[in-house]
């Protein structure tokens, strides 16, 4: 009988890939600290990159690590209070009905007051969870993602617990993942001062080389063949970005599938034809998203941006826009926080997703219609 052919690339916000690509390093400190015990570094980790470079897939991968070690793991995504969705989730996930009651009758009145009861409740229950995890020779890992959405002061509520749980020698771990800006200003704000020591990992690009690798093996074990030229072109069109990987890889070998019958080796033509649908879809779901809430001067001040290539001084674009340098710095200031542009030194901004330039050079008029 045929075989199957079974498309093995995942462009879908949080699904896990079929390889994760480029986070070794990030991975080995994670379980160097779970092997190492009370106070090592990797138990307390702040993720940060892009829309799309991966931050929840690898929240995941570090989850599953925790659980190979038979640590409890606690995810939760920023939306509402998070000290009411880690209550939960504790008492959701522990078999213990002690912490089942106290964490549930925390939610329960937390929900009324969460200033008066929610601070014990919560320390409470994670001290029994991890109590209990530690006294078994395991652990409790929280992860948080999306936190630059949640309230300061929950977060220093969580961070705090933590805190207190190293100093009484639980083996407790916490790892939180953001949008960069967002995370900066949360956790530069007042008395976070313990989350900043958190080891730090941003997600830039992946080397194109690991991607080449990846993608060419990931298609392999799929039953079709990517080398070469067209790996090459492939592998590229990625930009090093997780979200693009997974989005060109199923394009260009979705081409390639419905001519498997006779051929299994992915064209020049497979790849061109399916870098232009992920692109197109990319356009869609990633940048005219990211340009949605824009006021139309920040569109301005983009569009002049993407005339240059590469680092652009400030100077220089508010020289185009014929305004002066200082007008421009809540437009600036709201773009970064977007991260739609980032500022790699004083003075000149780049852009921080890929395309986006292209986009822009491209499709200005269209753009600019919408205002
Ligand atoms: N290291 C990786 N290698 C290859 N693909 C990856 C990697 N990390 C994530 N992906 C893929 O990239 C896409 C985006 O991943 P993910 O949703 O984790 O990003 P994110 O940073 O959480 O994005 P957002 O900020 O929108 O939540 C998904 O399709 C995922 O499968
Ligand atoms: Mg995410």
């Amino acid at each position: 009988m045929k075989r199957t052919i079974i498309n093995p690339f995942k462009p879908t916000a949080g699904a896990e890939p079929p390889v994760l690509i480029g986070r070794e390093r990030v991975i080995d400190d994670f379980r160097d600290g779970i092997e190492e015990g009370v106070g090592a570094p990797g138990r307390l980790m702040r993720i940060t990159g892009p829309r799309g470079s991966g931050k929840t897939a690898l929240l995941t991968e570090l989850g599953d690590i925790a659980k190979s070690y038979g640590w409890h793991v606690v995810d939760v995504t920023a939306a509402g209070s998070i000290v009411d969705a880690v209550q939960h989730e504790l008492a959701r996930t522990s078999g213990n009905t002690e912490v089942h009651l106290e964490a549930s009758l925390g939610v329960v009145k937390a929900g009324v007051s969460k200033s008066s009861t929610g601070p014990e409740t919560l320390r409470g229950v994670l001290t029994s969870v991890a109590s209990q995890e530690t006294q078994h020779g395991a652990g409790l890992l929280v992860t948080v993602d999306e936190i630059q959405d949640a309230d300061a002061d929950d977060v220093r509520l969580i961070a705090a617990a933590v805190q207190h749980l190293i100093r009484e020698r639980k083996n407790i771990a916490f790892v939180f993942a953001g949008l960069t800006m967002g995370v900066m200003d949360l956790i530069n704000g007042r008395a976070l001062t313990f989350l900043q020591r958190a080891k730090a990992e941003e997600l830039a690009s992946i080397p194109l080389s690991d991607v080449s690798d990846s993608m060419a093996s990931t298609v392999e074990g799929a039953g079709l063949h990517l080398n070469g030229k067209v790996l090459e072109m492939t592998a590229c069109a990625t930009r090093g970005y997780a979200y693009l990987v997974q989005l060109v890889g199923y394009r260009v070998f979705a081409n390639a599938r419905k001519h498997a019958d006779r051929d299994v080796s992915i064209s020049l033509e497979d790849a061109r034809k399916g870098i232009e649908e992920a692109y197109g879809e990319f356009e869609g779901s990633v940048l005219d998203v990211a340009l949605a809430d824009l006021p139309l001067r920040a569109i301005e001040y983009l569009i002049v941006m993407a005339k240059h290539e590469g680092n652009v001084p400030t100077k220089e674009i508010a020289a185009e826009l014929s305004l002066p340098p200082a007008s421009l710095t809540a437009t600036r200031r709201q773009l970064i926080k977007a991260q739609v542009i980032d500022a790699p030194s004083r003075g000149v901004v780049r852009f921080s997703i890929p395309l986006l330039r292209e986009y822009l050079l491209k499709s200005s008029s269209e753009i600019l219609s919408r205002y």
